[in-house]
């Protein structure tokens, strides 16, 4: 019996595409540049699955455009790149690679905030321009992490980790806001209590961004909520970009509205909202909280794992919109 054939459309490990290769006929995107939507869909043709990241959007055009496609496996937790309503409708499976990243993720979002709240990219610049000449009393003096109270709108796997890490790690009193409460052993677990989204942003010293894109998500911090935050706060967004206003918050880091940022995602990345680049209290860094070689290396195989499951027969272990394995 032939091979299924898929389509890899970013460059990723060698290792992941040889596990790939032993299962499929597959059409590698090796060249390191996402496709625009007609290459995309171009190369598409006569594939029935596609691994894809963040940066290829799956939607009602491209289904129309390819009807033999059964199964697109995400290699990133996020899925905002696809259209779930018109997938399913159109019988095809999203994946998506949960968990293997959570704790990575969670690591990195800690390190924005720290590196945020005690300056440190921010004086790093000043030390490789030469301008150190002397100490002062208030040199890069920036907010205090342990002991503090530590604010996370999404609570999800990473937004527990982070919960995790600063409870238990820093002394730091942890509150949330959710769509919907945790269980209260999930909440002890994590020694966070639930708020209000008004008491999280009027409370919290640091705010750490988790929670997914939507429409209901957009624009979830404007200028409105980060006037709600205390000039000392710290916000930190590893979750998607247009969750927060990046226009709004240039000008609340710039007005000091409140006194530093951490992020790591983007409206409209790779491009950046150039007063962002140009504001010294925030850390910028280009959509790298999963970045690690080895959870890089899970993600890749997980995606490959949902893609054999799924032509094999089984259940996948990652299905985002699981009401199409139903239909098989
Ligand atoms: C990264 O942003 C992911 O969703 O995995």
């Amino acid at each position: 019996m032939s091979k299924p054939r898929i389509l890899v459309a970013r460059e990723i490990f060698p290792e992941v595409i040889a596990r790939l290769e032993k299962h499929f006929e597959v059409e590698y995107n090796s060249a390191d540049e996402a496709w625009s939507p007609a290459q995309l869909i171009a190369h598409l043709q006569g594939k029935s699955g596609v691994f894809t990241t963040g940066s290829n959007r799956i939607d009602a055009e491209v289904l129309k455009a390819c009807p033999e496609l059964k199964i697109c496996a995400n290699m990133a937790v996020g899925y905002n790149n696809f259209d779930i309503g018109a997938m399913t409708a159109a019988g095809v499976l999203a994946t998506n690679t949960p968990d293997v990243l959570t704790e990575t993720t969670a690591d990195f979002g800690f390190a924005l905030l720290m590196a945020a709240a005690r300056r440190m990219t921010e004086s790093e610049h000043y030390l490789r321009a030469g301008k150190w000449t002397k100490w002062s009393f208030d040199m890069f003096a920036g907010s205090d992490i342990h002991g503090s109270t530590l604010g996370i709108l999404g609570m999800g796997r990473i937004g527990q980790g982070i919960a995790r890490r600063g409870a238990l790690g820093f002394g730091m009193k942890v509150i949330y806001h959710n769509r919907s409460r945790l269980d209260a052993s999930l909440e002890a677990e994590c020694k966070a209590s639930y708020v209000s989204k008004k008491e999280l942003l009027e409370t919290a010293d640091h705010l750490v961004l988790v929670l997914p894109y939507s429409p209901e998500s957009h624009h979830a911090i404007g200028a409105a909520e980060l006037a709600m935050m205390k000039p000392t706060a710290t916000l930190v967004n590893i979750a998607r970009g247009g969750i927060v206003d990046d226009a709004a918050l240039a000008r609340a880091l710039r007005h000091k509205q409140i006194a530093a940022a951490g992020i790591d995602v983007f409206e409209g990345e790779p491009s950046v909202h150039p007063d962002l680049l140009t504001v010294p209290n925030v850390v910028l860094t280009p959509h790298i909280a999963s970045a690690t070689v080895p959870t890089r290396l899970a993600m890749a195989n997980l995606a490959a794992d949902n893609l054999i499951e799924f032509f094999s027969g089984r259940t996948p272990p990652s299905p985002v919109n699981p009401a199409v394995l139903a239909g098989r």
